[in-house]
């Protein structure tokens, strides 16, 4: 073990109040891959009552790992602790549930679910890949029926939904015990019905990066115009209306004609782009290596990282600073006759209802 103990920023916490277990039943949490997601992720956990081990195999990574996770905002009634071990088998021996975000790697992934469930007879695994099928990554798991997917958004404490992916051999009471987890921790779960590649949101999102990097590729706009349409048309009208809900409200019929006008015009490649394994052979990889399909100067990044969290926060319902608040979809308020909010300000929060142009 690196560090153990109660969170520093916890005080008063007593550790045997995960003993005594909501309905869920978990008290005690594994997080194996403590980067962004895990370290995350972890915090999640606490902040509902349970202890957690933060594991990776970068010593360093752990320790900092611990220390971002006790550094989030705890609920007022305390939280779980946070600690961290470099040593994979210890770390899970006494968890109930052992949550992977290890590197996007299905060998690995695999490697790690054998390693963890032989430490593990019991513990409910969960692994938080963003698109390889859940009943793969299981494979040489011993007890598939306990393996999951739960796949958390980036940044894990604010975005609200996590999809619940059963993989084919997944125990139907498994599934359910972590969906009620994750409703106790203020989460959305969104049940995956079938163990598909990119389940639901990732495969939104990527038809809609494959596009992006088609126009930019076969210079129909630059890097940044494909940025700026995409935020200032459908990015601002998605937080409230879904792409179905949209179709509806503009009407079937228009949608079709759409389709038909303009589907054969759209990427429909099976293969990364040519532009983009171009830009990984090059090493500019993005914001990691100061250049990718734009320049990342010093400190870019995470002025982008904050940006995009206030951002985020301030699209939820109270813009609540509580780990996992509640997260109904908030009620739209009725639109003022003049534009103008009784205080004279100009009502942004409701985008334009339109056309799907
Ligand atoms: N970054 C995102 O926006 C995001 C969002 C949702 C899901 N995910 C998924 O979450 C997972 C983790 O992503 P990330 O962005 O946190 O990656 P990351 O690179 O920040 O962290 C991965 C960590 O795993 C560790 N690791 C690698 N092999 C290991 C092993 N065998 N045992 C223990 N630790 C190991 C690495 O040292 C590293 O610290 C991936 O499956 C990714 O696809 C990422």
């Amino acid at each position: 073990m690196l560090t153990a103990g109660p969170a520093a920023d916890a005080p008063g916490h007593d550790s045997s109040a995960a003993a005594e277990a909501p309905g869920h039943g978990f008290r005690r949490a594994a997080v194996i891959g403590a980067g962004l997601m895990g370290r995350g992720i972890a915090a999640v956990l606490a902040s509902g009552g349970l202890d957690v081990i933060l594991c990776d195999t970068e010593p360093d990574t752990v320790r900092e790992a611990v220390a971002a996770a006790r550094s989030r905002p705890a609920p007022a009634g305390g939280r779980g602790e946070i600690s961290g071990s470099a040593d994979l088998a210890r770390a899970v021996q006494r968890a109930d549930l052992v949550v992977e975000a290890v590197v996007e790697d299905l060998a690995v992934k695999q490697e790690v679910f054998a390693a963890v469930s032989a430490a593990t007879p019991d513990a409910v695994l969960a692994t938080n890949t963003s698109v390889l099928p859940v009943t793969a990554i299981a494979a040489r798991a011993q007890g598939p029926g306990r393996v999951l997917g739960t796949h958390w958004w980036n940044p894990p404490d604010l975005i609200p939904v996590v999809e619940v992916i059963p993989g084919r051999l997944t125990a139907a009471t498994v599934t359910e015990r972590v969906i009620s987890l994750l409703g106790y921790l203020g989460k959305t779960p969104v049940r995956v019905r079938r163990d598909v590649a990119g389940f639901i949101g990732n495969r939104l999102q990527h038809a809609l990066w494959r596009e992006a990097i088609t126009l930019v590729a076969d210079g129909i706009c630059d890097a940044e115009t494909a940025d700026l349409v995409a935020r200032n048309t459908v990015g601002l009208r998605l937080a409230r209306m879904g792409p179905i809900e949209n179709a509806d409200y503009v009407g079937l019929d228009l949608t079709l004609a759409i389709h038909d006008a303009v589907l054969p015009a759209l990427s429909a490649g099976r293969e990364p782009s040519p532009l983009l394994r171009a830009l990984v052979r090059r090493g500019e990889l993005g914001a990691k290596t100061g250049h990718g399909f734009l320049p990342w100067g010093p400190g870019t990044r995470d002025t982008a990282a904050r940006e995009l969290a206030a951002h985020v926060q301030a699209q939820r319902p109270s813009g609540a600073t509580r780990c996992c608040a509640a997260l109904p979809a908030p009620p739209l308020p009725a639109p003022p006759s003049s534009g103008q909010s009784p205080s004279g300000t100009t009502q942004h929060s409701t985008p334009p209802r339109g056309s799907p142009e």
